[in-house]
């Protein structure tokens, strides 16, 4: 299967971060400082991917601003004429360092707010990090540069949804994204605690409707819905290995940043193979590319190019094998696994105190 070139890197330069958030994206076993990419490999691996015909470079973590040297790797990516955004908790983002990103290339700011209650956001944090938010996003403001607030939702916050909003309008962002928590890595251990129910999940977007009506054309507010309760699967990545590439602090070369839950596939390393080879060629970016790969219901269903199978991680995690229906969809014969999660997760009560939600927290476990 032919494959067009990726539009955009996210280069995940470290999983050092302050903040030790329930949901956390990052993989459980994280990666070490002392086996991170030197700023030499970053630049190589920034220069081969432009070369290979991506636009937009995510510099992200953990906390990117742990890496001493992002002014540097910012500078080489816009240098290469990369756009680029940088994805960051805040903490550590004083004007004087963000003067400094600004002036070497960063285009972009996304924030990300764990709540709008300070004590809230800052247990579900696992810090004091709610104060700094307000100071990092005047930051951005002073340069002028376009800010992006993102909030993961789930059960602990849905029902200040609306505060939240208000918080992205005092903060004076552009754009909003609340997204639901999606079940890979921390949010599937976590899961228990995170699963909203459906009553918060409708009252959520009753609000969110009211609120994009209400900031058209001054804010807007993206509302990625929670994957288990909806009709069909996402379509995830857009497809697998179709736009845009990972690369982990250590180098591993992964097609979307939770692949490495898949243990059946090996991934290559941005020092060891080239990138443009990992991304045409290798065995983990070829795998579920394109269709033929599928297997039935989706081998002949008329959504496939739609949500294509819907996402491989999941279909993983939940089945066994990436190449199953993702069991979100209707479709899928394993699809009771999700009803079943569904069910158990309605016969629980709300807990709303955030002490009460039982998160297991990243630095329990490091
Ligand atoms: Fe999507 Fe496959 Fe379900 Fe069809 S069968 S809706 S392609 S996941
Ligand atoms: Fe990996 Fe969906 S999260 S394919």
């Amino acid at each position: 299967m032919s494959a067009d070139p990726p539009l955009g890197l996210l280069a995940e330069l470290t999983h050092r971060c302050p903040l030790h958030c329930p949901y956390c994206s990052n993989p459980v076993e994280l990666v070490r400082r002392e086996r991170e990419l030197t700023t030499d490999q970053w630049r190589s691996v920034f220069t081969q991917a432009r070369a290979l015909g991506v636009l937009q470079v995510h510099l992200s973590g953990g906390e990117p601003l742990a890496r001493r040297d992002l002014p540097e790797l910012a500078a080489h990516a816009a240098g290469l004429g990369c756009y680029v955004n940088l994805v960051t908790s805040g903490l550590g983002l004083t004007k004087e360092r963000m003067t400094e990103l600004a002036a070497r290339g960063i285009d972009h700011v996304q924030l990300s707010v764990q709540a709008a209650d300070r004590q809230r956001a800052d247990a579900i944090a696992g810090t004091r990090a709610a104060a700094h938010k307000r100071s990092a996003a005047e930051a951005v403001r002073a340069v002028g540069l376009p800010l992006t607030v993102n909030v993961v939702l789930h059960r602990g916050n849905l029902d200040e949804v609306g505060a939240i909003i208000e918080l992205a309008e005092e903060l004076g962002a552009d754009r909003l994204e609340l997204a639901n928590a999606q079940y890979y890595g921390w949010a599937l251990r976590n899961r228990d605690s995170l699963m909203p129910t459906r009553g918060q999940l409708d009252a959520a977007d009753t609000v969110v409707r009211a609120a994009k009506a209400r900031l058209a054309g001054r804010m807007e507010v993206i509302h990625v819905i929670a994957d288990y309760h909806d009709s069909y699967p996402k379509p995830c990545m857009h497809g697998w290995g179709a736009r845009q590439l990972t690369v982990a602090p250590d180098g591993t070369v992964l097609p979307c940043p939770s692949a490495h839950v898949i243990s059946t596939l090996t991934f290559d390393n941005a020092t060891t193979r080239p990138l443009a080879e990992i991304w045409y060629e290798s065995e983990s970016f070829t795998a579920y590319r394109g269709e033929d790969w599928m297997r039935d219901p989706c081998r002949t269903c008329d959504r496939r190019g739609v949500d294509f199978g819907g996402c491989r991680c999941q279909a993983f995690l939940l089945t066994g094998a990436a190449e199953n229906t993702d069991p979100v969809c209707p479709k899928s014969p394993h699809h009771g696994v999700v009803t079943g999660i569904l069910a158990d997760s309605a016969s629980r009560q709300v807990l709303v105190g955030v002490a009460e939600l039982g998160f297991r927290m990243r630095s329990e476990e490091r």
